[in-house]
C-alpha cells in the first residue's frame, strides 16, 4: 500500500470522492503543512495557521497507479484557482499535492505538466498532517445532502466505474462487456442515449446501446462521432445545432459527448451519449467517461 495526501478545497467532499475510487483503501481528512502543531478545525478556519484541509489517501498501486489517481484528483479541482474551490476561499482551501515517497516526483510532476501552465497546485514534500477531529471524518456519508463544492456527478463517477469493473469482471467477449457498460451508464447516470459504435470495414457501425433506435453506420470524420474516431480524442458538444455536420438520431437529443475506445493505440469505436437537455456534458464527464471507456 501506498500513500498520498491531497489538498483540493473543502475535504469533506474530496474525501467522499476519493474513497469511492478503485484502488483507494482509505481516506483521512486532516490539516497539511501549516506551522501549528495539532490545530483545531476552528484555528486552521481562520486562515492563519497556514494549513491546507487535505485527504490522506491509502491506495493499492497495483489496482490504481499514482498517475491515474493524480488524473482523478484533478478532476475534482480547479488547478489554476488561487487559494479558491467552488465558494471556499482562503489559503486553507489551496490545492496541493504532498509526497511523502521522494520517488512520485517524476510521475507528478508528469502528470502537472500535462495538466497545463502555470497551474496553482503546490506540489511538495508532506511536512506535517494532522488528522481533524471524528466528526470530520466521512463527513457527507454521516450528512447526506451536507455542503459540498462538488458536483454530484463526481461522486456517481467514480462509484460507477469501481462497480463496473467489478461487473466485467474476466468476460473476455466484447459485445457483452460492451452491452453491461451502456446498461450501467444509463441507469446511474440516467441519460437519454448511451451506446458504443464500433470500426468496422472503414465505418462506425452500432454496436450495444440504451435508448430510442439510432442511425446504423458513420462515416469516418462525419457528425460527432466521426469526428472523435478521426481525431482521437474526446469531443464535448454543448449544443448539438452549433456542431457542423452533427447527424440526428433523434430531435430529442440536444448536447452529447463521443469518447474514443482505443485498443493498442487506435481506435476500434466510440462510446457515444446523448442528453435531451442542453451543456449536459463537462470536464467531470469527459475524464470519467474515458475511464470507464478504457475498461471496455
Ligand atoms: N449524433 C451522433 C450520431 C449518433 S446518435 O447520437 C446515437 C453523431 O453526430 O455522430
Amino acid at each position: 500500500m501506498k500513500r498520498i495526501h491531497f489538498a483540493g478545497g473543502c475535504f469533506w467532499g474530496l474525501e467522499h470522492y476519493l474513497k469511492n475510487i478503485d484502488g483507494v483503501v482509505s481516506t483521512e481528512v486532516g490539516f497539511a503543512n501549516g506551522s501549528v502543531d495539532s490545530p483545531t478545525y476552528e484555528q486552521v478556519y481562520t486562515d492563519t495557521t497556514g494549513h491546507a484541509e487535505t485527504v490522506a489517501v491509502t491506495y493499492d498501486p497495483a489496482v490504481i497507479p499514482l498517475k491515474e489517481l493524480l488524473e482523478d484528483f484533478f478532476c475534482a479541482i480547479d488547478p489554476y484557482s488561487v487559494n479558491k474551490q467552488g465558494e471556499d476561499e482562503g489559503t486553507r482551501y489551496r490545492t496541493g499535492i504532498y509526497y511523502s515517497s521522494p520517488e512520485d516526483l517524476p510521475v507528478i510532476l508528469e502528470v502537472c505538466r500535462e495538466q497545463g501552465d502555470s497551474l496553482a497546485v503546490e506540489v511538495c514534500p508532506l511536512a506535517c498532517f494532522f488528522p481533524a477531529d471524528e466528526r470530520h471524518q466521512d463527513y457527507l456519508s454521516k450528512n447526506p445532502g451536507g455542503y459540498c463544492h462538488l458536483p454530484l456527478s463526481i461522486f456517481r463517477y467514480a462509484a460507477l466505474a469501481r462497480d463496473l469493473k467489478n461487473l466485467l469482471g474476466d468476460e473476455t467477449d466484447e459485445v457483452a462487456r460492451m452491452a453491461n457498460a451502456a446498461a450501467l451508464v444509463k441507469e446511474r447516470m440516467g441519460f437519454f442515449w448511451v451506446g458504443f459504435y464500433v470500426v468496422k470495414d472503414g465505418e462506425l457501425v452500432l454496436g450495444p446501446f440504451q435508448g430510442p433506435v439510432a442511425c446504423t453506420r458513420i462515416g469516418f470524420g462525419k457528425g460527432v462521432c466521426g469526428t472523435a474516431w478521426k481525431e482521437a480524442k474526446t469531443i464535448v458538444v454543448p449544443d448539438v445545432e452549433e456542431f457542423p455536420g452533427h447527424i440526428a438520431c433523434s430531435s430529442m437529443s440536444k448536447s452529447e459527448i463521443v469518447v474514443p475506445v482505443f485498443k493498442d493505440g487506435s481506435v476500434t469505436g466510440v462510446l457515444d451519449i446523448d442528453s435531451d437537455s442542453l451543456a449536459t456534458f463537462d470536464k467531470v464527464d469527459a475524464h470519467w467517461l474515458g475511464r470507464i471507456a478504457a475498461l471496455v
